[in-house]
């Protein structure tokens, strides 16, 4: 079986890939840089350089011949990238797509409309497809990190609000599984952290495992929107985090599954583990 990973020098395509070496596969990268996906994956993968904004022949030829295709796009334009993959993919013969999307699809929140757009784009195309529905990354805590290594505070829009981060071993295990085995064609696939915890808890913990006080600060919408421009990502990205961050707010992204566990056969890593392997990014 010969698979292709897109968005493998980011955060979850980056595990993915690692999973597939580790698995004795040779996965295919279609990568912008490939410098950095060679400082990652070294000689072990088969490197396609493009831009799926931009796509065209390294994009055909990184396709013919693949079995699976992991398909992850990112920001307001992303429905537009995954319809031209998965034509291409479906002109190449490609057997399964698996496409990150996330859980949000199903309350229309934040970037859930981009991503409904991209499974329809997905759905019409009529490739095999499972759509991974993912809850927010624990990995999303580092964009706090600055604020709490300097001023010990965590300040959110979300109030008293939860959300089950998913911890993103978890989620490059059950993105791993679905490609390699096929056994999901056809589902969306719901995945989260095992625990809904607010992010004056998040606070707390964090504090707990670094050893300092980590206060929680609320902030308005407009105050968190400036915060958000900040982090860059334009307007639109900015609008869609504000909108999460509301909807953790009023309760509406409460969500705990089971799917890690009925898909790996075993439980969902708690934000704690996370938290130990990366508590230094918040000292
Ligand atoms: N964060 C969350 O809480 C959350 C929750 C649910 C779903 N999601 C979804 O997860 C995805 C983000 O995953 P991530 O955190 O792994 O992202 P990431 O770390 O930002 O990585 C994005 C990857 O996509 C590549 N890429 C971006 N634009 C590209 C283009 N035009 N052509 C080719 N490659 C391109 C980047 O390559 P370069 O290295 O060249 O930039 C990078 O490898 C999004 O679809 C998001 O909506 C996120």
């Amino acid at each position: 079986m010969t698979f292709l990973v897109t968005g493998a020098t980011g955060n979850i395509g980056s595990l993915v890939t690692h999973r597939l070496i580790k698995d004795g596969h040779r996965p295919r990268v279609f990568v912008r840089d490939a410098a950095r996906a060679r400082a990652l994956f070294g000689d072990a993968v088969d490197m396609h350089v493009g831009d799926l904004a931009r796509p065209g022949p390294a994009l055909r030829k990184a396709l013919a011949g693949s079995d699976g295709v992991f398909l992850l796009n990112s920001g307001p334009r992303l429905a537009g990238r995954d319809r031209v993959v998965v034509q291409a993919a479906a002109d190449a013969g490609v057997k399964h797509m698996v496409k990150l999307s996330t859980l949000d699809v199903r309350t229309g929140v934040g970037t859930g409309p981009w991503h409904a757009r991209g499974e329809d784009a997905v759905r019409q195309s009529g490739l095999p497809y499972t759509f991974i529905q993912s809850a927010a990354f624990m990995s999303n805590v580092l964009g706090w990190a600055e604020s709490i290594a300097t001023e010990g505070v965590l300040r959110s829009s979300t109030g008293q609000g939860r959300i089950a981060f998913i911890h993103p071993d978890d989620l490059a295990d059950v993105i791993t599984h679905a490609l390699t085995t096929g056994e999901h064609i056809g589902e969306s696939l719901v995945v989260t952290g095992p625990e809904a915890l607010s992010y004056a808890e998040m606070a707390a913990r964090i504090g707990a495992v670094i050893g300092k006080e980590v206060r929680y600060e609320e902030l308005s919408d407009e105050e968190a929107h400036e915060a958000a421009l900040a982090y860059g990502g334009g307007r639109q990205y900015a609008d869609a985090l504000v909108d999460i961050w509301r909807a953790v707010r009023d309760g509406r992204l409460t969500t705990v599954s089971d799917g890690v566990e009925r898909i790996l056969g075993r439980k969902p890593l708690p934000f704690d583990r996370w938290l130990h392997q990366n508590a230094e990014a918040f000292q």
